[in-house]
Parts: structure tokens; C-alpha cells; sequence
């Protein structure tokens, strides 16, 4: 009998302080900075994000959506065994913020802690590792979040990436079990694309060398999402016999409604069937499938039983699909 990773919870969390489109573009004017509701919106689908406030870290926002994927699994955290979290904005340059979270959280059996690191792709990355544990019996429930505070790496002088990126976290538990979860996964990357989206700097000999901002190739970026994104999705339905007739929920990253639809329109699936909510959060990073995942479930759109697709794509330039059903 096969042993399949399957979600039997999630959870999210977005810090309080909200900004809408309007609101952004008045802070930005201060500083000589033009945008407007209508470009973000127009080019992005973008109306709102939230930005944690500055003494909040990843793996306080970590600590709140857990607690809620904790609770609709039904679980303690202590039959907890294995935590992973997605992130590129750490608390600390180390420990882990896993192994934070893990002490947050109250967690004292001693079980594996580590983060992984696939910026935007980081949760399906995250999901992958966590399902081939559970698949090799080296863990029987697992945490998988990804948490995110991008508005530290944001350079607010750079309008065409300020506007993009919020904070957020997003959690699911994941249980060994009899009963299809997980069914298949395909991740890819590409260490050439390196420049098109990144933060440059680090921290040697006590300062930060280099810029410590994000910087991206917008359109870079975008042309090679569009063309790589249904090739993963289609991979990963091969390898579990599925076909895009078989999706009912698709749950992409959250970075730009334009290349949710992209990839929906060439897997042959209508808008109804894609759960978006970068209206109201923007790219949140790892964070953003889970924080989409949380809302399909607990807005009743996703049900126990049905077929969902989640797919990332990200700096790296990384890649990737997890095919799963509820
Ligand atoms: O999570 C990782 C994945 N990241 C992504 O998926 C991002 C992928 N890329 C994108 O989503 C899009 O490329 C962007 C939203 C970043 C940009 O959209 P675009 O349609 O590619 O716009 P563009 O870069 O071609 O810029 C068009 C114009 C430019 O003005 P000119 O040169 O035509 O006069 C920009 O200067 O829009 C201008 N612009 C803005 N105007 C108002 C750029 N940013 C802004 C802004 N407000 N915030």
C-alpha cells in the first residue's frame, strides 16, 4: 500500500497593517514617486497588500498561521515531527527559521527543523521535500509554511517592483496516510537566470556587501513564468495519469493575474477554477500558495476529495508543480 502525504489542515496569516493600491501611491508621492490604482491594478491585478510592522519577523507570521493549520488539523503541536519552512526573508542569517518557529511554537520533542530556500517556488520546493519524507516513513506529520516579510527587501525608490510585494504566511499540516494527498511533483531550476530577479548583497565581516534590495526584470521574468509554468503543471499530471480535464482547483503563486491566466488559458481551464487572491495580498513569495490554498478551504471553494494543482515559479530562476488531492 502506498503511503501518501495528504492535507489535513491549513492556516494563514496577514499582518494588520493594510495599503491599498491609493494608499501606497500616497506614501510613494512623498518620496517623489509616481505610480497610480489604475497602472497596478491594470499590469498586475494588485489592489492591496499588508506589511508587517518593523519588530514583526517571518516566523512571528510563521507562528500565527501554523497555530491556525495546528488547530483545523485537530492536532497538537507536539505530535508535530517534522518542520520546513519556505522563506528568502529569515529572521536570521542562521539558525533556520524553522528551528525559531519550532521554539515559538512550544515544540520540545526534538523533531527536524530547516528552512528551504526556492524564493517564489519555495513552498511547492517545501511541499516536495515534505512529501518524500512522509513517503519514506522519516516523518509522519509534517509543518510546511511559507512566511514572508518582503517589505524589508523592498526598494521603495523603485516603482516597478515596490508596488508588487507584501508579507504574509501560509501553513498546511501534512499527515502519512492511506488516503491520496500528495500524487505527484515536478521542480525544476536554472542557475542561469541568476541577475533577472534577486537581492545581490551579503553579510561578510560584520556589514552588508553589496545591495541588500530586491531587483528584478519584470518582463524578463514574466516571458519565462509564461513558458514554463504548463509544462510543469502537465508534467506533473503525467506522472500521476491525470490530464488538465482532471483539475478541479488550480493554485498558482500569486505574483500577476496576467500569468495566472496565461497559465489557466493554456491548460485549457476557466478563471473559475484558478483561486486568486493576489487582488488583496500582491506577491507575497513563498508565502503566496499557501496564503491561496488557506482561503480556497476556508471560503469552501476547495473540498476533501477534488484534485488541486499548485504551481511557483521564482527567482533562481526556480520552477515547479505539486499535484495533490484534498
Ligand atoms: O514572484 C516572482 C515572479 N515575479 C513576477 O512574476 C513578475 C513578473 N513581471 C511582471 O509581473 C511585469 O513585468 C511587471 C508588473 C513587473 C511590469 O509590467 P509590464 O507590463 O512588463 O510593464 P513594463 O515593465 O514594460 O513597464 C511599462 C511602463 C514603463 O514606462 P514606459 O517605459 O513605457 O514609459 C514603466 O516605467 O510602466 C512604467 N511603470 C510604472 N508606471 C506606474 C513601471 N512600474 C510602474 C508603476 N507605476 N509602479
Amino acid at each position: 500500500m502506498r503511503r501518501y502525504a495528504r492535507i489535513t489542515g491549513t492556516g494563514s496569516y496577514l499582518p494588520p497593517r493594510r495599503l491599498t493600491n491609493n494608499d501606497l501611491a500616497a506614501e510613494l508621492a512623498q518620496h517623489g514617486i509616481e505610480t497610480s490604482d489604475e497602472w497596478i491594478v491594470e499590469r498586475t491585478g494588485i489592489r492591496a497588500r499588508h506589511f508587517a510592522a518593523p519588530d514583526v519577523s517571518s516566523s512571528d507570521l510563521a507562528l500565527e498561521a501554523s497555530q491556525k493549520a495546528i488547530e483545523a488539523a485537530g492536532i497538537g503541536a507536539q505530535d508535530i515531527d517534522l518542520i520546513i519552512v519556505a522563506t528568502s526573508t529569515p529572521d536570521m542569517v542562521f539558525p533556520s527559521t524553522a528551528a525559531i518557529l519550532q521554539h515559538k511554537l512550544g515544540i520540545t520533542n526534538g523533531c527536524p527543523a530547516f528552512d528551504v530556500q526556492a524564493v517564489c517556488s519555495g513552498f511547492v520546493y517545501a511541499m516536495t521535500v515534505a512529501d518524500s519524507m512522509i513517503q519514506t516513513g522519516a516523518a509522519k506529520r509534517a509543518l510546511v509554511v511559507g512566511s514572508e516579510v518582503f517589505s524589508r527587501i523592498l526598494d521603495f525608490n523603485d516603482r516597478t517592483t515596490c508596488v508588487l510585494f507584501g508579507d504574509g504566511a501560509g501553513a498546511v499540516i501534512l499527515e502519512a496516510s492511506e488516503e491520496p494527498g500528495i500524487l505527484s511533483a515536478e521542480l525544476h531550476a536554472d542557475g542561469s537566470h541568476v541577475g533577472i530577479l534577486c537581492v545581490p548583497g551579503n553579510v561578510s565581516g560584520g556589514k552588508v556587501l553589496g545591495d541588500p534590495l530586491l531587483k528584478m526584470d519584470g518582463q524578463a521574468v514574466f516571458k519565462l513564468a509564461v513558458s514554463v509554468l504548463d509544462k510543469a503543471a502537465r508534467a506533473a499530471l503525467e506522472k500521476a495519469g491525470l490530464t488538465d480535464a482532471d483539475i478541479d482547483w488550480l493554485i498558482p503563486h500569486q505574483a500577476n493575474i496576467r500569468i495566472m491566466q496565461s497559465t489557466a488559458r493554456k491548460l485549457k481551464l476557466s478563471m473559475d477554477k484558478v483561486v486568486v487572491t493576489v487582488d488583496q495580498h500582491g506577491n507575497t513569495s513563498a508565502a503566496s500558495i499557501p496564503l491561496a490554498l488557506d482561503h480556497g478551504v476556508r471560503s469552501g471553494q476547495v473540498q476533501k476529495g477534488q484534485t488541486v494543482l499548485l504551481e511557483g515559479v521564482g527567482g533562481g530562476f526556480t520552477w515547479g508543480a505539486v499535484l495533490l488531492k484534498m
